[in-house]
């Protein structure tokens, strides 16, 4: 009898899951995909026709030897291999740069000589590289991809055009026309300085050159309005996010109105490559204040720091922890961060560890954890090459294999279907449940859905005691069905909802995977996209439980127009309220309101400003100049690192600078302060400044301190 209603719940069950399978998430709602990075020139030739072509001839090798030229793989490559990709369960590609690249080999920094075959030289943000494809090759996989359920990110380089000093100098070409060179640049398109050196300081990291490449000066009208409307151009050929590439080294205030301006023009993810070794880095504290306050996500560097030493070396599992722990109070939402375990800039996995089995632990750590994974393409084929330690170009070898019946391939996609049907992981809270130096048990829990993850990546088993769990009372299966050779559990109540897991043994080198999704229950909310947004803005909800009837959406007590409703996924626009922080809650049709989550409304669109103060209050080392101002772009007038608008820039001390996103039109009221080592606050004196923000292009305003 039990076991007739065991199974007609797991048909049903079954039922449910075709159904979530099948539901293509809105890109602003991209917590549960799966991204596949691809170095679009290594991955498939679908067409010999561009693997030459005559606008840059010679930069091709056929015998693949020359690792630093062009080896063919293009656009079409790509499309072709679709339902490899889709087998294997991603959801998303991520592709390099897709732009025009430079047309020239050049002499790298350490004098090899070079083709751009990966894609960070460009040239023509407007048009395709030829050695890729061009438009209609775009388009026509961009559908490829929409057809099997894969979203499109393009690499998104917005920090500088191509090599200064070599080559063609810098120069760059709105579809064919020049813009502009480094060489001869009399209207001021680029910022002209020496390399980066101290990477610590924020002047430098954002106005210096990085490595040669000339830097754009993005508060130029003509080079914000390029860059804008490339993005807007991507956006119009179907791609669904951005990866922002040296997100650390483009002006950040800058970078918070080209992320609003993507968000305005359609839904999209945005994600920035900020580069940082851990928690610990100087500058740690500004990426996460840019993330919360500009509303995109990074890519998780301090983690990629962890998973290469815990799974890679022998560094213990607490090492991923306390990262978890810390980044979960920096940022608003640590659910959005992209996690990897190797890329295009590192040596891969196998160079670091060549053993497949704690590959295999590593892949199976960030598929069950917060933040979307992104897996490099051949991990699942265990590409590797490990020439001078397997780091750049060495790290981009071409595909070679195929084969959809490797264990990395299936593992990706049982655990790509297990991110899509239970969103405990995507959208619920972490809890570490049981942890040594080898073995890391952690509980994802979003209100009635639970995953629990078991890892023990040592040599010997570990015999489980004392494990406290939320899923329920039962047998749990392992879900991975003893692919990472894991292990079944058996749960008994407990006390105050913490259920008890028998003692168990744990087998060497395994991974388990345990989980319960909830039926029913009431509105919750797991993802908000974007976070920040002006009236008007379209914002995708996600959760579960919202029914199918529709119900409402409110910012604070107003509410939101409605654009589509399902029991999943609610499109709404930020309603037409005052700028600030709303409380941001649903109530379905039966009147009941999910949980509250925030969101920042801004006063208008927003205009990159450069604020300048001169003569400013004199700092000691570790204070700081800050704006603060009238509105929610420029802090509310608060007067904290976190609240206030800075640090400000001072290469001519004592003046002080910075560009700022600010409100498109608005006449605005500032003031500058300095906020002191030890926090201590000293304002200028007399009236409030006013400035009008221009309704399109960038600003520019100039004062001096007032004594
Ligand atoms: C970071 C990219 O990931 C890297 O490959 C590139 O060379 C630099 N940014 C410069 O664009
Ligand atoms: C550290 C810098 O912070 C980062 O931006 C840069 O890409 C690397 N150094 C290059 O070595």
């Amino acid at each position: 009898m039990l076991r007739v209603i065991r199974q007609t719940l797991l048909v049903s069950l079954i039922v449910i899951t075709v159904a979530v399978a099948s539901f293509h998430a809105n890109a602003a709602d991209f917590k549960r995909e799966v991204i596949y990075q691809i170095v679009t020139d290594r991955f498939f030739d679908g067409s010999a026709a561009n693997n030459n072509p005559s606008q840059s001839p010679g930069l091709y090798d056929p015998t693949k030897t020359n690792w630093r030229a062009y080896w063919g793989g293009d656009l079409q490559g790509i499309q072709q291999k679709m339902s490899y990709l889709a087998g294997l369960g991603v959801t998303a590609i991520w592709i390099s740069p897709p732009v025009d690249n430079l047309d020239a080999n050049i002499r790298d920094r350490s004098n090899n000589t070079t083709a751009s075959y990966h894609g960070y030289q460009a040239r023509d943000f407007k048009r395709i590289e030829e050695h890729s494809g061009d438009w209609v090759a775009f388009d026509n996989l961009v559908s490829a991809a929409h057809e099997n359920g894969i979203k499109v990110i393009v690499d998104f380089a917005t920090n500088h055009t191509n090599q200064e000093n070599a080559g063609e100098f810098g120069a760059f070409y709105d579809n064919g026309s020049l813009v502009g060179k480094y060489t001869n640049d009399s209207k001021g398109y680029f910022n002209h300085n020496q390399n980066i050196s101290n990477w610590d300081d924020r002047y430098q990291v954002q106005y210096y050159t990085l490595f040669d490449l000339a830097d754009l000066n993005q508060e130029s009208a003509t080079v914000d309005e390029y860059l804008k409307a490339s993005a807007k151009l991507f956006q119009d050929h179907g791609v669904d996010g951005f990866r922002l590439d040296a997100a650390k080294h483009v002006t950040w205030g800058w970078q918070y109105s080209l992320v609003n301006s993507i968000y305005s023009y359609n839904d999209s993810f945005v994600f920035g490559e900020w580069y940082q070794g851990s928690t610990s880095d100087p500058l740690y504290h500004d990426s996460y204040k840019h993330a919360n306050k500009s509303g995109m996500s990074l890519l998780d560097f301090p983690l990629n720091t962890a998973i290469r030493a815990v799974f890679g070396g022998n560094a213990k599992f607490s090492e991923i922890e306390s990262v978890l722990t810390t980044e979960a109070a920096n940022f608003a939402w640590d659910r959005d961060l992209v996690t990897f375990i190797d890329n295009h800039d590192m040596s891969r996995f196998l160079s670091v560890n060549n053993n497949q089995t704690r590959l295999h632990q590593a892949l199976a750590f960030i598929l069950t954890q917060r933040g979307i994974p992104s897996i490099y393409y051949g991990t699942e084929q265990y590409l590797v090459n490990n020439t001078d330690g397997g780091g750049d170009p060495y790290n981009r070898p071409m595909m070679n294999s195929f084969n959809p019946s490797t264990t990395a391939y299936s593992l990706i996609n049982r655990l790509s279907t297990l991110r899509r049907n239970n969103v405990a992981i995507a959208y619920g809270s972490h809890q570490q449940r049981w942890m040594n130096s080898d073995v890391y048990i952690y509980e994802r829990k979003f209100f009635g859905n639970v995953v629990l993850v078991a890892i023990n990546k040592g040599s010997t088993s570990a015999e489980i005691t004392g494990l406290s769990t939320s899923l329920p009372v039962g047998i749990h299966k392992d879900y991975l069905s003893g692919v990472l050779t894991g292990t079944n559990i058996s749960v008994k109540a407990g006390t105050s909802g913490d259920n008890q897991v028998t003692t168990f043994s744990l087998p060497a080198g395994s991974v388990s995977v345990w989980q319960a999704t909830e039926i029913s229950g009431s509105p919750e909310v797991g993802s908000i996209g974007p976070i920040v947004a002006q009236p008007g803005v379209r914002v995708t909800i996600a959760g579960k439980n919202f029914g199918a009837t529709q119900g409402t959406v409110k910012f604070g007590t107003t509410s939101a127009k409605i654009i589509s409703w399902s029991t999943s996924q609610i499109i709404v626009t930020v309603p037409d309220v005052s700028s600030g922080l709303f409380k941001l809650t649903l109530t379905n049709s039966a009147g009941v309101v999910s949980n509250a989550t925030q969101f920042t409304v801004l006063t208008a669109k927003l205009i990159p400003v450069t604020f300048t103060v001169n003569n400013a209050s004199p700092t000691q080392v570790g204070d700081y100049i800050f704006l603060t101002g009238n509105t929610v772009e420029l802090g509310n007038w608060a007067t904290t690192f976190d609240g206030a608008i800075g640090p400000m820039l001072t290469p001519n001390y004592p003046n002080w600078f910075l560009n700022v996103s600010a409100p498109a039109g608005q006449t605005i009221q500032f003031k500058f302060i300095k906020i002191a080592a030890n926090g201590a606050v000293t304002w200028e004196a007399g009236a409030n400044h006013s400035y009008t923000v221009p309704s399109s292009g960038v600003g520019r305003v100039t004062v001096n301190w007032q004594y």
